[in-house]
């Protein structure tokens, strides 16, 4: 929270929009922050969760944030225009309502999902594009709503899910199958494992570049060794190749462990770049984004287009939009 406050950087007289209210407490944060002359609306799609939010900020002395409860993906034109808005569940698509309802050159922090990998963008709002001015690693459960991730994690037994915008297209039985041999460590890797974790530069390269991408979830750690895992699966081979904190493993035929050492070699090859030098503009669906999904090089920029909006995702230093 405190990370993504100062992504929002609000000041003194700002007029914010929370979306997703939860307990209430980031709203108080806020509101700390923007003081008696700024403006706080939180809203939460859930009446008893909203309810519960402005019970716990009149509790804590802060009536004078305004609780909705509606669906927060249309923002909350009433009291538009906002100079910040903060969102507080993760989007793969950005609505354009947020947008709308910032300010030129307004901050709009949402946890963005890149395919498989979750991020806290920071955006700026330049007229109709959402430029991201500072990334930073993230994890959320999905905005619910109309505009919902249409990706939900899908439960494949033994207390495992498989999430991501290509779960529905994974072979379950197959994965299953994988999943029940033993797996062997995989070497030859030309990184540290830590660079394909969360907010890894290596991860969210694999996630952008790599068809063959897959996360696994497990709610029963104890036994599967992993809580969130990302791998690539080969289906045609039959071959599974899992980044684990711990180490580098593969199961059946080994033709994923080469092509997670290929695409390693790749993002080495154009300087292993972070998070810090990922780039994301938001468009809205429809406008010409400058790059086609097809275009997308082994170095970007990659194209994620979404049905409200067209996600431009590239590394700095590669020439494009200038930077
Ligand atoms: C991680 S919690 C938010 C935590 C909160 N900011 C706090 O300070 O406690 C996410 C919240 O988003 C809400 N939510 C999910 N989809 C929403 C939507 N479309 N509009 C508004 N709230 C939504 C959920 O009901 C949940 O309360």
């Amino acid at each position: 929270m405190a990370i993504m406050l100062e992504q929002l950087e609000p000041t003194p007289g700002h007029r914010v929009l929370e979306i997703g209210a939860g307990t209430g407490y980031n709203a108080a944060l806020i509101r700390e922050i923007v003081g008696s002359g700024g403006r706080v609306v939180t809203v939460d799609i859930q009446p008893d969760v909203a309810e519960e939010a402005a019970s716990n900020l009149a509790a804590a002395g802060y009536e004078d944030v305004e609780v909705v409860a509606a669906d927060g993906g249309f923002g909350h034109p009433e009291r538009a225009p906002y100079d910040r808005i903060i969102v507080t569940a993760s989007v793969s698509d950005v609505p354009p309502h947020w947008r709308e309802q910032l300010v030129e050159g307004g901050v709009l922090v949402v946890p963005l999902r890149l395919r498989t990998q979750c991020l806290s963008v920071g955006f700026l709002r330049a007229g109709a594009s959402l430029r991201s001015r500072s990334i930073q690693c993230s994890g959320f459960m999905y905005l619910r709503g109309a505009f919902g991730a249409p990706e939900r994690g899908i439960p494949m037994g033994d207390g495992l899910f498989i999430t991501g915008p290509e779960a529905g297209r994974i072979p379950l039985d197959l994965l299953r199958d994988l999943l029940s041999q033993t797996p062997r460590r995989v070497g030859g890797l030309v990184v540290p494992v830590d660079s394909f974790g969360l907010g890894g530069g290596l991860g969210i390269y694999l996630a952008l570049q790599e068809p063959g991408v897959v996360d696994i979830f497990s709610v029963v750690p104890e036994r599967w060794g992993f809580h969130a895992v990302s791998g690539v699966l080969d289906v045609a081979s039959r071959s599974l190749c899992l980044i684990r904190r711990d180490a580098v493993v593969v199961y059946g035929t080994d033709d994923a462990a080469g092509r997670v050492r290929r695409r390693a070699a790749e993002w080495v090859g154009m300087g292993s770049p972070g998070v810090e030098r990922l780039r994301v503009e938001v468009l809205p669906a429809g406008t010409d984004p400058g790059v086609s999904a097809t275009e997308g090089s082994a170095s970007g920029p990659w194209l994620l287009g979404q049905r409200w909006s067209s996600v431009v995702v590239w590394f700095e230093d590669q020439g494009f939009r200038g930077t």
